[in-house]
């Protein structure tokens, strides 16, 4: 019997942060599906896809194979046979792939892989949607969020860690953006399931978050 612990929440929540650190003490995998779309986004982007057009989106991504493999514990995202983990983490990558993400076709492709890597796997997994409809048995769910605010607070304080001069009115809005993107879709949507709990991190240190997380991931157990 393998066991998943699904956490979900709008971006900048620290979900990632948080899921590898659970998943480091509960000895089980980290699997990050917002890189699995954001790797069909840079697909998209290299091909010059306009992601407003869902009938090219669609098409074009019947050519891309998006997998993962494991290396030293860490997620690798492959895109047709290429490691692209250093090429997502850009902001033009993530609202690419927040828009395509909208599309059916999109969530299909990449949907049977999730499922996949839960059945065999102990997982965390961290998206939008796990707890409500990738893995509907996870048990427990998180909704991890924050306010929009502290969120743009944090991509801008890393965006300057890694030497660039980004704009924290820009990404407060362009967090907005996407939250309201992610929630209204059709399908799928960023919401919180019926079962799980809510942790807010907006006044919480991530040693905080962790510790409340694994507390309840063991009552659970
Ligand atoms: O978590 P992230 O910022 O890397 O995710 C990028 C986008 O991918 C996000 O804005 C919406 C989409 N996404 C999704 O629709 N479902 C998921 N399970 C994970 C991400």
């Amino acid at each position: 019997m393998t066991f998943a612990v699904a956490i979900d929440g709008p971006a900048g929540a620290g979900k990632s942060t948080i899921a590898k650190r659970v998943a480091k003490k509960l000895n089980a995998i980290y699997v990050d599906t917002g890189a699995m779309y954001r790797a069909m986004a840079l697909f998209l982007i290299r091909n010059s896809v306009d992601g407003s057009d869902e009938e090219a989106v669609s098409n074009m991504i019947e050519q891309a194979e998006v997998s993962i493999r494991f290396e030293n514990g860490e997620q690798l995202v492959m895109l047709n046979g290429e490691n692209v983990n250093g090429f997502i983490r850009t902001e033009e990558v993530g609202n690419m792939a927040s828009a395509c993400s909208v599309y059916p076709k999109v969530r299909m492709k990449l949907l049977d892989l999730q499922r996949d890597l839960a059945r065999k796997n102990n997982v965390v997994m961290d998206g939008r949607d796990i707890g409500t409809h990738v893995l509907p048995d996870a048990n427990p769910k998180i909704f991890l969020t924050a306010s929009a605010k502290v969120r743009a607070k944090r991509r801008y304080d890393e965006l300057v860690a890694k030497g660039e001069t980004p704009d924290l009115f820009r990404i407060e809005k362009d967090i907005i953006e996407r939250d309201q993107r992610d929630m209204y879709r059709e399908i799928a949507p960023l919401k919180q399931a019926e079962d799980a709990i809510l942790v807010d991190s907006s006044a919480l240190t991530i040693e905080e978050v962790e510790e409340k997380i694994v507390a309840l991931v063991r009552e659970t157990m």
